[in-house]
């Protein structure tokens, strides 16, 4: 039997990938000083966008989730936080045009700074220092000083989430994401790709749909939906002495939540049996995600499941694959199998981002484009032959014209990769390969869609 659940009771259990503080009194009062704080995110709006994951999982609705691998203090400019909303609503936009489902959209945005590390060093010339964890644990510059642990950090992080946060709101209800702008979401920089012309078509022809409805007495003032679009907030669940200070109990049902953002996952690094993740995430009422990857064995997953979703409430859970591309195919079906069997109601996400990093001959970690592609593709593949819905992607990505990942439409080449490679962390998509794997990826959900109406007509 499980033991009662605190928002502190994850202390009991095995911890991985948490840094050590130096200085427990500084930790302690950073952490008192963070449950003062205000929530970032209302517990009704966590569950509201619970109701819409249970419409992905039930195949009526698609979730497309994206954002930087790792947001940082050096790259908080309200530009980028626009640019990177507004290729979220371009690709949202695109594949709700083609499939005609509602899209979920939540970024990896207001939050994501903590990182789990393969190794707990990095050595550069002789030198061994504490990896790189994140903006909100360390700084990434390779000094002791700056890669001590620092809880101050914690606050800081608060601190651009809020600011974030407000903008993203700002942006989602304040007239942008109008869908009468549809024709300005675009990026000054694309204007090479191919798929901004067919952006550009598309726009036309959500034009035309409005000005229709507008004659039929469908307007923004009448039909709200227009005006604005519903925006959630999401970071991987790792730094767990911020996301405690962040827990707080819902006045309206007792039930505790994570207010620190309406979706927290738990990463493939975290997710083993009796971890302390594990126990923090089954005692919120977010929804969660959990990271599976390759050594994951079907087994495991149910007990994951048993503890993380023990009433078996839709929407709760989000499985997120990330196998790579060579690896979906084969690994990916006997979870879905066993997931199946045992009737627990989640949404399939597909993750093609971290099963595909490569090595440049130059040094740079980067993705190949058509690596994540095929990945997309196998996830869609496995789904379809065993009757399941894959309902969602997860993407590292930004709104910049990056240089992180190769290939696409407007290559970027592997001696290209140094001319703009920004990222904190993970090699980004940028604006012109989100788009364009928002496009491919609506033909692939198009024909997902058209199978299902087939296998149930
Ligand atoms: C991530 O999403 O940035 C990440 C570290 O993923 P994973 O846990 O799947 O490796
Ligand atoms: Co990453």
């Amino acid at each position: 039997m499980a033991q009662k659940w605190t928002p502190d009771s994850w202390r009991r259990h095995e911890a991985r990938q948490l840094p050590t503080y130096p200085d427990a009194a500084a930790l302690a009062a950073a952490e008192e000083e963070l449950r003062h704080y205000p929530p970032l995110v209302f517990a009704g709006e966590a569950r509201e966008l619970k109701r819409d994951l249970a419409e992905v999982a039930e195949g009526k609705a698609f979730l497309l989730q994206g954002g930087d691998c790792a947001e940082s203090f050096a790259e908080f400019h309200p530009n980028n936080i626009r640019d990177t909303f507004r290729v979220i609503l371009q690709m949202a936009v695109v594949l709700t045009f083609a499939s005609k489902l509602p899209v979920v959209k939540v970024g990896r945005m207001a939050g994501q700074f903590a990182k789990p590390r393969s190794a707990d060093t990095e050595e550069q010339g002789g030198v061994a220092l504490p990896s790189y964890r994140g903006d909100n644990v360390n700084d990434i510059a390779f000094t002791p000083e700056a890669r001590r642990p620092d809880p101050q950090r914690m606050v800081k992080a608060y601190s651009q989430s809020a600011a974030t946060l407000n903008l993203l709101r700002a942006f989602a209800q304040g007239g942008y994401a109008n869908l009468h702008q549809v024709h300005r979401w675009t990026h000054d920089f694309m204007g090479r790709s191919p798929w901004t012309r067919k952006y550009t078509d598309l726009a036309d022809r959500i034009g035309e749909a409005l000005d229709f409805m507008a004659a039929c007495g469908i307007n923004p003032d009448t039909v709200p939906q227009l005006k604005g679009t519903t925006f959630y907030t999401s970071h991987e669940a790792l730094l767990l002495p911020y996301e405690q200070a962040l827990t707080r109990q819902d006045s309206l049902t007792g039930d505790w939540y994570d207010t620190s953002a309406h979706f927290l996952w738990i990463g493939d690094r975290t997710r083993f049996d009796g971890s302390a993740h594990v126990e923090f995430m089954r005692g919120i009422g977010n929804p969660i995600g959990i990271k599976c990857g390759p050594s994951l064995e079907p087994d495991a997953l149910l007990r994951l499941l048993d503890a993380l979703n023990p009433a078996r409430e839709a929407g709760r859970v989000t499985l997120i694959s990330r196998y790579g591309y060579d690896k979906i195919e084969a690994g990916l079906p006997p979870l879905v199998r066993a997931v199946r069997r045992e009737g627990h109601p989640v949404v399939w996400s597909c993750d093609p981002m971290h099963g595909n990093v490569v090595k440049a001959a130059n040094g740079y970690k980067t993705r190949p484009f058509e690596r994540i592609l095929a990945e997309v593709r196998g996830f869609f593949a496995v789904h379809r032959a065993e009757g399941s819905f894959g309902g969602g992607i997860h993407c590292e990505m930004t709104g910049q014209n990056v240089t992180e990942c190769t290939g696409g439409a407007v290559a970027v080449t592997e001696q290209a990769l140094a001319d703009r490679y920004h990222t904190h962390c993970d090699p980004r998509l940028n604006a012109a390969q989100s788009l364009e794997l928002a496009f491919l990826l609506a033909e692939m959900l198009n024909q997902e869609l058209a199978e299902r109406r087939k296998a149930a007509a």
